[in-house]
């Protein structure tokens, strides 16, 4: 790792406990030792078969491979040394069951990442990781395929529900910290998808071209503090190409970076059908091939010739195989761990927890909370009496409870709808008001209704999915039209957008309030609705940039061919035909940094959000230990309600040293009305450094520092500086 624990930079007053290496059960020795013990006494084909996963569903007429729980992938165990088989399951928002391969298993749907991520609140992440962890192990899986680390570079990506933020200090402590408490449940983690999997378009003839430096600035800074924060036993690779190299095959990314300058000591596994080589990849640091029925062949299958042939040395075979039993070993797998049933109350605290926290207030001029005596209420759109949306892809989960509602996208696509219905969760947290529905279908009849209500609550939905990015940041299925022929009948609105990402507003000043709640999970109904009625002050803050249009990003037209193919694995026989060279030209400058850079002001900006109080900020100071600096603020609550803030600390750089502005570290305090507190976070070395790329160290530019602090990147209240003297660090 880059640095020991202790000076990574930590939320103040949350500090983050350090995972103990995970030594579970009686066995003597580290995890290492044991590992290399067991190695020594494996054959050749033990080794080559540990290396090779499959999937672990029915696939091409052969049944669901045998021992396996069935779900994306399956490594067989070596019964006489104890090691126990992978059984490898999505895991990103709950346990997923693609293509119902467990007959009627459903799991509890956890709020999208950007929810998780909303409440910049790593304790949640890690309460997160242990509730789905809880729930896997009960399922009989022992290796989760979670911990998406990716930086959401645009703000159109298919996946970015499943992502946390455009700042890297946000990702990976957010990140790390799911991934820390998935692990304190005996399981592998991964981290994935390592790396640049920015876009979903053309993802897998994708070579995203970015500066090495900028790159280890920004998306792999966001994966080296994940891994840092929650130690993962594996890494996953990506499907895309870096610089002109698959990702699974890229020694820079997996042999030069994450195994040598960080020192990674666990397994790299490769996305399902992301492997393109045999001894290059393993060669190139790849441990494992993940469900090698999607690559064009299986390629470590011959894993075994090729060390006969000298292509692939013994030792890297060896290195490959230890790797593994050292992540099996280090996470309990091997030992007998009494496996509770999951406590689904857990699981539900936590999804309520999220969504409460997590969910966004964007605009409120004062209908909001709605009173407790309002008499009429209309509830409109997005089939919020049955549910709330969820992403698709292999995130998927089927919630406990049964799918509220599907709704076709396409030809062979549904939105499935988790079993949590705003309505009736309206319904009682306002139980003397009359509240009716429409589905807001005929803007005409909706707008009818409004007229009549006291105030209206309008869900708009936007739904993403993995493998296709979003056409456009606009609201689809005329939603738009709906919004404004419903707050011209009714100003008294409010809409509570329930998308994937940010979406552009073009009817904002004819509303009165609008909630962005995400992706809202198994209990997202009754978080809406304690929102609405103030039972809970929001408290989320938006981990990314809202855009005024897509003329403002980086690229106003995504890179690629969205109708070009193909997007997803080609499997047996298939082959990559073509390369798509996305240029990530706007290096390390993604998100607020870009918009900083250029001036621009975006609808809304990143670490935005409002309360029903409200926060003031001073007494921001700043002091240096060498390069250690540590920012304090006072901070209080200037209304009338208790209230969350999160002051937010950022950096700049003197001149020539290239830092514009950056995340630095932040803070969440509950406040009492008119209570007061001092605040304070440890910056991360790495925020106050670039990285040398030839030298391959960050370096610190003497001279004075800006730091500044306040409640969003445009609100900063107040400014301090401190002196820092040249450094360089060892990555
Ligand atoms: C996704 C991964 C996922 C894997 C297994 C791939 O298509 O990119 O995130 O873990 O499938 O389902």
């Amino acid at each position: 790792m880059a640095f020991p624990v202790r000076l990574v930079a930590m939320v103040a007053g949350l500090v983050l406990a350090a995972a103990a290496e995970g030594e579970q059960g009686e066995q003597p020795g580290t995890a290492q030792q044991r590992a290399v013990a067991v190695l020594g006494r494996m054959s050749q084909a033990e080794k080559s078969s540990l290396v090779r996963g499959v999937l672990g569903a029915p696939w091409g007429g052969r049944s669901k491979p045998q021992g396996s729980v069935g779900s994306a992938g399956y490594v067989a165990g070596i019964p006489r040394l104890g090691i126990p088989a992978l059984q490898e399951t999505d895991a990103e928002l709950g346990i997923a069951n693609p293509g119902n391969i467990r007959p009627g298993d459903k799991a509890t749907a956890i709020p999208s990442d950007l929810a998780l991520a909303s409440t910049w609140d790593p304790g949640i992440a890690r309460r997160q990781g242990a509730a789905v962890a809880s729930e896997a192990r009960a399922k009989g899986f022992n290796v989760l395929l979670g911990g998406a680390a990716n930086l959401i570079r645009d703000p159109r990506g298919g996946r970015d529900f499943e992502y946390f933020s455009e700042d890297p200090l946000l990702t990976g402590l957010m990140a790390g910290a799911a991934i820390d408490g998935a692990q304190s449940r005996h399981v592998i983690s991964t981290i994935k998808h390592f790396a640049l999997n920015n876009q979903e378009t053309d993802r897998v003839v994708l070579d995203a071209r970015i500066d090495r430096a900028a790159a280890r600035e920004s998306d792999l800074l966001a994966f080296e503090i994940g891994i840092e924060q929650g130690r993962p036993g594996a890494v996953m690779c990506a499907y895309n190409q870096v610089n002109g190299v698959y990702s699974c095959e890229n020694d820079w990314l997996l042999n030069q970076v994450l195994k040598g300058d960080w020192r990674y000591p666990g397994f790299v596994m490769s996305d399902w059908g992301a492997v393109h080589s045999t001894a290059r990849s393993a060669m190139a640091g790849l441990d494992q091939e993940s469900g090698d029925e999607l690559d064009t062949q299986n390629f470590f299958d011959s894993i075994g010739p090729a060390v006969a042939d000298g292509k692939v040395q013994q030792a890297r075979l060896d290195d490959m195989a230890r790797r593994i039993l050292t992540s099996i070993f280090a996470q309990g797998l091997a030992e007998e761990v009494a496996s509770d049933p999951p406590d689904f109350a857990i699981s539900d605290e936590t999804a309520l927890a999220i969504e409460r926290e997590g969910a966004v207030l964007l605009k409120n001029q004062g209908l909001l909370p709605l009173p407790a005596n309002v008499r009429r209420l209309l509830v409109v759109g997005a089939h919020a009496d049955r549910g709330v949306p969820s992403g698709g892809g292999s995130s998927q989960v089927i919630p406990r409870g049964g799918i509220a509602f599907l709704e076709p996208i396409g030809r062979n696509r549904a939105m499935i709808f988790d079993p949590s219905s705003p309505l009736d969760a309206i319904r009682r947290q306002f139980p003397h008001a009359r509240v009716d529905y429409d589905d807001g279908r005929f803007a005409g009849r909706a707008a009818n209704a409004a007229r009549l209500a006291d105030a209206v609550i309008l869900f708009a939905d936007q739904w993403r999915t993995e493998g296709v990015d979003a056409a456009s940041l606009s609201l689809p299925f005329g939603q738009d039209t709906l919004i404004d022929t419903v707050a011209r009948a009714n100003p008294h609105i409010v809409v509570v957008l329930e998308t994937g990402g940010p979406v552009v507003t073009p009817w904002l000043d004819e509303t009165a309030a609008v909630v962005e709640a995400w992706y809202p999970g198994q209990k997202g109904g009754e978080a809406i609705a304690e929102i609405l009625s103030g039972a809970v002050n929001p408290s989320g803050r938006l981990p990314l940039t809202f855009p005024r249009s897509e003329a403002q990003l980086p690229h106003p037209t995504m890179q690629g061919d969205p109708t070009g193919a193909p997007i997803g694995p080609v499997g047996r026989g298939g082959h990559y035909d073509r390369t798509f060279v996305a240029q990530y030209g706007e290096g390390a400058e993604v998100g607020y940094k870009w918009y900083f850079d250029r001036g621009e002001r975006p609808l809304f900006p990143f670490g935005f959000g409002l309360s029903y109080t409200t926060f003031g900020l001073r007494s921001l100071s700043a002091s240096a230990d060498g390069a250690r600096v540590t920012v304090r603020a006072t901070v209080w609550n200037s209304g009338a309600r208790a209230g969350v803030a999160i002051p937010e600390f950022y950096v700049s750089g003197p001149a020539g040293a290239n830092i514009p502005l950056r995340l630095a570290g932040w803070s969440r305090v509950d406040l009492a009305p008119g209570e007061e507190r001092e605040v304070s976070a440890s910056v991360d070395p790495r925020m106050l450094a670039t990285f040398d790329e030839s030298a391959r160290r960050w370096r610190i530019r003497g001279g004075d520092y800006r730091i500044s602090a306040g409640f969003d990147v445009e609100r900063r209240e107040a400014a301090a500086a401190v002196h820092l003297d040249a450094a360089e660090m060892p990555p």
